[in-house]
């Protein structure tokens, strides 16, 4: 799907990156390392993005993060930044060869919080957790469009009352409105809406649009009832 991108978007989201977010070696090396791979730099989220994600992990003073879809853990890096030193992120990945480029990148930023990186499918690893895996304070889902209402519904045993949900990617160039468009992944964006909007573990939710550098997308953040 080629995106639309107005090339002021791309210039504002400049303009916010030069003022107001921190150039760091460890995520500028996360972006090469993923170019020089010949991966999809679309895949990451924007360094904006990132800003807020981490905003949002210092904000709610969240110590344990679960992320769904690792890529080239440019988000990953991202959260584990804002973390304590004692902090604990668990990150999931579908395909190997994002896997192997996450690992890279994890080991090449040698961050103090505990980064554990895993390969597979997200429901399985979910079903598979060990009963000493923590409570999630945070949990971001980027995984696997198709299959965001598994994934919420996976996640939710494994958060509390307070948790926050981010879901990345939930507007797709407003294609989720699009009558005719009937592909599995806006399908499952439209489902997890519909699932997020009556949920009983679920306290509030709303969704925001986003047009950048990435194009015209959003993301919905809830909060664990
Ligand atoms: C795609 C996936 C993402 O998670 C994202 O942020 C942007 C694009 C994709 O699959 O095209
Ligand atoms: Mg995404």
């Amino acid at each position: 799907m080629a995106t639309f991108i107005d090339p002021m978007w791309r210039d504002v989201d400049d303009f916010i990156e030069r003022h107001l977010i921190p150039q760091d070696p460890i995520l500028q090396h996360t972006l090469q390392h993923t170019e020089q791979q010949g991966l999809p730099a679309q895949l990451h989220v924007a360094p904006n993005q990132g800003q807020f994600l981490a905003m949002l992990i210092q904000m709610n003073r969240c110590r344990t993060v679960l992320e769904l879809g690792t890529f080239a853990a440019y988000s990953t890096l991202w959260m584990a930044k804002a973390l304590p030193k004692d902090g604990y992120l668990l990150t999931i990945e579908g395909r190997e060869n994002h896997y192997q480029l996450a690992l890279e990148n994890i080991r090449h930023a040698d961050l103090p919080v505990h980064i554990d990186a895993r390969l597979g499918k997200a429901s399985d690893v979910l079903r598979q957790l060990d009963e000493q895996t923590p409570s999630f304070d945070f949990v971001f889902i980027d995984a696997d469009k198709r299959r965001y209402p598994e994934y919420l519904e996976l996640c939710l045993p494994h958060t509390h009352s307070g948790s926050v949900i981010v879901l990345d990617n939930v507007v797709r160039a407003g294609a989720i409105v699009n009558q005719d468009n009937h592909n599995p992944t806006i399908e499952g964006i439209r489902q997890v809406f519909t699932l997020l909007e009556n949920h009983p573990q679920i306290d509030r939710v709303t969704a925001l649009q986003t047009v950048g550098c990435k194009g015209h997308d959003g993301f919905a953040i809830a909060i664990v009832k």
